[in-house]
């Protein structure tokens, strides 16, 4: 077939090659159906013809035709026994060199009326499947419509079904990919906070509760669940909003200095105040405390706090005098309190003022509804951001992005998609650029992988996943701080 050339002196395997050429560039459904019948009719030397396709529902609609009146259509693809009919049944190319008397035609009004003499109507196939029909016919130009073309035709309908399955399903991914950006836009209406899932309504139901007073909250959940975002929207929605947001991470300052941090302190009451000081308590007066890892201080700053709390009272260090402070407390932790309370950790009595209302953000895990959403959510932020042109991700990113299990929760999708975004080549984030080590809830291990070697795989990534926090990591991997920092030095000299 290579050599032969149609009527008009069009090279067969030029057409292909052409067909093959527009199938990976177009996306774009209209345009590609338009360049599929400007190749079929030029090198069949057709003067009319048609594109069919089944859509979703099932219905067929002709997506694009060539000299056609709507009468001519109907009358070809209509019911009865129409050639299109005939073709999607069975599958195979219907091809008349001489239509006029072919009795296959004698029932369409618009071939006999119009002196159609060739035709030819192709099954557009993917995997046999049929997913719509190529049609075209002439009144002049014959040559174009014998038994030797009959393998280009199937081959040029063979790829051109190819290209519009893809752009089909690029519609497709695009279409849920702008509803997933609708939803993530108008989600939670709490600004910034996406989730969609029943878990998920239930925290926006408590936050919305707890705008309009000053009631101290308890915020629980792992890392990287979003407390943070949860505290400073609830400052930010809420009745204080004009006033002061002060947070602190209380879990890493040693005991004294998170005392003066706190409550300030007198110029001399110890070596290094060299002047008088204000605390945090002060700075937040009238606004909000956000009081960040408070599972790890100690027992007698607790006793300091449930007086701040009791009476709205504190007192700089080295200073004997009381000073009243308005705020508003809001307190986090990823460790369990009651835990705590039990092995006599934390003041039970501390807890029950502190914990007026509870806030519990559930893992990402367990609201896999929401992994796409928040996907989508970075990805237009970090799209933005780097000036990328990405409009979503790929239907296998779409669908590995949910199966994986998120041990470092919303921080560890949100540093995936920025890097996602920094990596990706196209318009699409594939299931290649997350880098995601495990994709269906088992650890892929390379064989031979020593004890040593796992560890420290696995203390590396989880300090990627805290964000570098050694303190967050090592309550994951259930060991001390001081056993991460040892082993890290450890394989620092094994690399030297
Ligand atoms: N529901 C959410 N919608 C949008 N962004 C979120 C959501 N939850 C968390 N994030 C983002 O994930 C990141 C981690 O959230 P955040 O710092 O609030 O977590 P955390 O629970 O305080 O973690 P840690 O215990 O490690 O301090 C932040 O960048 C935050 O903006
Ligand atoms: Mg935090």
């Amino acid at each position: 077939m290579d050599r032969e050339l149609n009527s008009n002196g069009v090279s067969l395997l030029d057409a292909l090659s052409r067909i093959s050429a527009i199938i990976n560039t177009l996306q774009e459904l209209d345009v590609l159906l338009e360049r599929i019948m400007d190749i079929a009719v030029e090198t069949v030397g057709a003067e009319r013809g048609f594109v069919l396709l089944y859509d979703d529902s099932g219905m067929r609609t002709v997506q694009t035709a060539r000299n056609m009146s709507d009468q001519n259509i109907q009358d070809l693809t209509g019911i009865s026994t129409s050639v299109v009919r005939q073709v999607l049944q069975t599958g195979e190319t219907i091809l008349s060199y001489d239509a006029q008397s072919d009795e296959r035609f004698y029932d369409t009004q618009s071939i006999v009326v119009n002196q159609i003499q060739s035709v030819a109507c192709v099954p557009l196939k993917i995997k046999e499947r049929p997913i719509g029909v190529l049609y075209l016919d002439s009144i002049n130009h014959r040559k174009g419509f014998v038994e030797a073309v009959l393998p280009f035709l199937t081959t040029f309908a063979n790829q051109a079904a190819i290209g519009i399955e893809n752009a089909q399903l690029y519609q497709k991914l695009r279409e849920e990919n702008r509803q997933l950006r609708k939803e993530a836009q108008r989600s939670s209406g709490l600004a910034d906070i996406i989730g969609q899932s029943p878990k998920m309504k239930q925290v926006f139901d408590i936050i919305n509760s707890v705008l309009d007073s000053d009631a101290t909250v308890v915020i629980q959940g792992e890392s990287g669940t979003g407390k943070e975002l949860v505290a400073r929207a609830i400052h930010h929605q809420g009745l204080r909003r004009d006033k002061p947001f002060v947070a602190l991470f209380c879990g890493s300052l040693p005991e004294s200095l998170l005392e003066s941090e706190l409550f300030g302190h007198k110029k001399g009451s110890f070596t290094g105040a060299s002047c008088d000081k204000k605390g945090l308590f002060e700075t937040a007066d009238s606004g909000t405390f956000f009081l960040d890892e408070i599972g790890d201080i100690s027992t007698k700053l607790q006793t300091q706090l449930l007086r701040v709390l009791q009476e709205g009272e504190i007192k700089r260090v080295g200073e004997n005098h009381v000073r009243k402070v308005d705020v508003r407390i809001i307190a986090a932790t990823n460790k369990n309190l009651l835990e705590k309370i039990k092995d006599g950790t934390f003041r039970e009595d501390l807890y029950y003022r502190l914990n007026v209302i509870n806030v519990f953000l559930p893992p990402l895990r367990e609201r896999p509804e929401d992994i796409l959403l928040l996907g989508q959510h970075f990805l237009m932020k970090f799209a933005a951001k780097c000036k990328k042109n990405i409009h979503g991700f790929a239907a296998a990113a779409l669908d590995l992005l949910p199966r994986y299990p998120w041990p470092g929760n919303v921080r560890e999708l949100e540093n995936t998609i920025e890097r996602a975004v920094v990596l990706a080549k196209g318009a699409l984030i594939g299931p290649d650029d997350l880098r995601l080590a495990e994709s269906n809830g088992h650890w892929h291990l390379p064989s031979g992988m020593t004890l040593e070697k796992l560890a420290r795989h696995l203390v590396e990534q989880t300090l990627q996943e805290t964000g570098g926090n050694v303190t967050h990591a090592a309550a994951r991997l259930g060991v001390s701080r001081r056993w991460i920092q040892y082993k890290q030095k450890q394989w620092q000299y094994a690399r030297n």
